[in-house]
């Protein structure tokens, strides 16, 4: 190919002197970013390993700044902002999920070579996947003994215990459309574990058996059943890749491993959600 029929080699304005301009890497902190990847066995392989878990982290940032914000949007009726930044972070989602596509090309051999040298970390302790459990409603308090040796992080664990989740503003947007809800949940501690609550099923059946009249809570209820699921599915492809690479090991957290990941499956965020799907 001739020189000149190089895409940018007609054009006349490309910006090439950077001493007193911001670059893009510059911009974007590429040089702590990727002077973040210390491949602590030295093998090959752990690369992958780092790179899907640093990555998968930088995604949880923007479902947490999503997640919050989106909180806020419905507490001040702002429905429509609200499902915008819910359906991106059902996109975000799903972009994590695919991610297992390339770590399931991780041998178990391969990750025997440097299983070792990860100690006791694991992905148990994400406390931004926590974060998002929390946002989430799924208050789970043995996970904060977790963050004790970082008092920072731990006070905005704990502050996010006690916040309303999206749930908790989705319950309460069902009240100020005057739909009959129990004082107690209306009046109940964020910080408890949420459960199934009847008052709250027939509130949302009654949503759902009218579209037209709430309209906007019959949106929202959509876009949690999608962040569910989709949460759902990441949950199953992680199990699944995790019993692919190890097996019925235990975990480099201190779990049963795969046994744990079972289990956590079964735990509903927003139950009323999906028991009204069988009596509509
Ligand atoms: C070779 C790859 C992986 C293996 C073998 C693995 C294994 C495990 C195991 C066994 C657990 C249970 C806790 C424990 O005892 O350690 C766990 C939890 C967890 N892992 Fe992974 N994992 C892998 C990749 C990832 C990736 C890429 C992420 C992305 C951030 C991740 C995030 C998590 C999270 C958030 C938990 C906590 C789940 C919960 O408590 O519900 N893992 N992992």
């Amino acid at each position: 190919m001739d020189k000149k029929d190089l895409a940018y080699s007609n054009e006349k304005e490309i910006h090439t002197d950077f001493k007193k301009k911001m670059t893009y890497g510059e911009y974007l902190n590429l040089d702590m970013i990727l002077n973040s990847q210390q491949r602590r066995s030295g093998h090959h392989d752990e690369m992958l390993f780092i790179i899907i878990h640093q990555v998968s982290e930088l995604w949880l940032k923007l479902i947490r700044h999503e997640t919050k914000a989106a909180i806020e949007a419905i507490q001040h009726n702002a429905y429509q902002e609200s499902f915008k930044m819910l359906a991106r972070v059902s996109r975000i989602q799903s972009q994590i999920i695919q991610a297992w596509d390339v770590l399931s090309t991780l041998t178990p051999a391969e990750y025997m070579e440097f299983r070792d040298t990860l100690g006791n970390a694991s992905g148990f302790q994400s406390y931004q996947y926590r974060l998002i459990e929390f946002a989430l409603g799924y208050k789970t308090p043995h996970i904060l003994k977790i963050y004790r040796k970082d008092p920072e992080l731990l006070k905005e664990l704990e502050e996010a215990y006690h916040a309303p989740g999206l749930y908790d503003v989705a319950i309460e947007a069902l009240a100020k459309a005057g739909l009959e809800l129990d004082e107690e949940i209306i009046n109940r501690d964020y910080s408890v574990l949420y459960e199934y609550n009847e008052s709250v099923e027939k509130a949302w059946m009654e949503v759902y058996r009218d579209v037209d009249k709430y309209w906007n809570l019959y949106q929202l209820a959509e876009k949690l059943v999608d962040i569910e699921d989709w949460f759902q599915q990441w949950r199953f492809r992680h199990m699944k890749t995790v019993e692919r690479i190890i097996g019925h090991k235990m975990g480099t957290g201190g779990s049963s491993g795969v046994g744990y990941l079972k289990k956590v499956i079964d735990h509903y965020f927003f139950p009323e959600l999906w028991a009204l799907r069988t009596k509509l």
